[in-house]
């Protein structure tokens, strides 16, 4: 089976050996780019249009260099200041942008099913760099392929996603994916922060981090999403972070050898005391950012291949 989509807009469509094969492209570039050999010629001819409309760090630059090392020709859109601010909406943005002939579009935006949405208008491969409380897919990827090298394997672990899961689409997305590969998932929030529905994703779910982490493999931090909050959901940064701040006392639950992750941006002394952040004994978190131009590398080389295959198929029936 190999990777068949035009789009990479979620997890959810993914079958566990679409995934494998898509971590195991990455994994090859990653050893690539360690020794700089990342070959110029797999997007070579190719446009990749970074659209955020929200704003991005380390997914937007992840993305521009994972285009440039592969070859591709990359812009970035400057979204704040583009013609939505005029009163252009969405679909007209993307027609706009169709017409240049892009071959990636990779695409961020604050609402839910934007980006599904755009992808259902424009005749290239779209990217989900993150929409809305929705998904990110590429961030679930590069958490599985991070954890997956530091712990060897990507199945029956026990991990936990603590914090702010009501707003986040890197914990549905890990979660879909996480539960793909038959993991054990402990879910870890105070009930304000834990999505309805919860008991839907085959998932245990708990408000205390102490009984949560018990003996976790894998401990996943999220940022607390205030811009996604419209108040009242902890009583203060500082209560929070001492019932669900991680810190060693807290850590000490898990087992031995629990590594600790967050997608970033990172709140210290919020969900992360700012010395586990950085102790490179337990904390993966730059291993993920390496690990997140190697995973768009692959999104992109996989979908680009598809693409081609479809115009050579289109041109040769035409
Ligand atoms: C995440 C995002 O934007 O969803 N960050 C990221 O992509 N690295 C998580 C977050 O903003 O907290």
């Amino acid at each position: 089976m190999t990777f068949r989509h035009r789009h990479l807009l979620g997890i959810e469509p993914l079958h566990p050996l679409e995934i494998t094969e898509l971590l195991d492209r990455a994994d090859h570039y990653a050893t690539l780019n360690r020794e700089g050999r990342a070959p110029r010629d797999v997007l070579a001819g190719l446009t990749q249009i970074n659209m955020f409309f929200e704003n991005s760090t380390r997914t937007q630059a992840s993305f521009e260099l994972a285009g440039k090392r592969l070859g591709a020709d990359v812009m970035n859109m400057a979204m704040q200041a583009s013609s939505l601010k005029k009163g252009e909406t969405l679909i007209d943005t993307a027609l706009t942008l169709n017409a240049m002939r892009p071959d990636l579009l990779v695409v961020r935006h604050p609402n839910s099913g934007a980006v599904d949405l755009l992808a259902q208008k424009v005749n290239c491969a779209v990217l989900n760099a993150g929409d809305g409380r929705h998904e990110h897919p590429t961030q679930a990827l590069l958490d599985a392929l991070t954890i997956r090298r530091a712990k060897g394997r990507l199945h029956r672990l026990s991990i936990a996603i603590c914090g702010d899961i009501a707003h986040s689409r890197v914990a549905r997305s890990n979660i879909m994916l996480l539960g793909k590969m038959e993991n054990r998932l402990r879910l870890i929030a105070p009930p304000t922060l834990m999505p309805s529905g919860v008991a839907e994703f085959g998932v245990e779910v708990f408000d205390d981090m102490e009984e949560g982490l018990k003996d976790v493999d894998v401990v996943m931090m999220l940022r607390l999403q205030k811009e996604r909050m419209d108040g009242g959901f902890i009583p203060s940064e500082r209560e929070y972070f001492h019932r669900y701040g991680l810190d060693a006392a807290k850590l000490a639950h898990a087992k031995d050898d629990a590594i600790v992750m967050h997608p970033g941006p990172m709140n210290r002394g919020v969900e992360i005391d700012g010395t586990i952040a950085d102790d490179i004994n337990r904390s993966v978190i730059q291993e993920q950012v390496e690990m997140g131009v190697a995973v768009r590398m692959a999104a992109m080389e996989l979908l680009a291949r598809n693409l081609r295959a479809e115009r050579t198929g289109t041109e040769a029936t035409a």
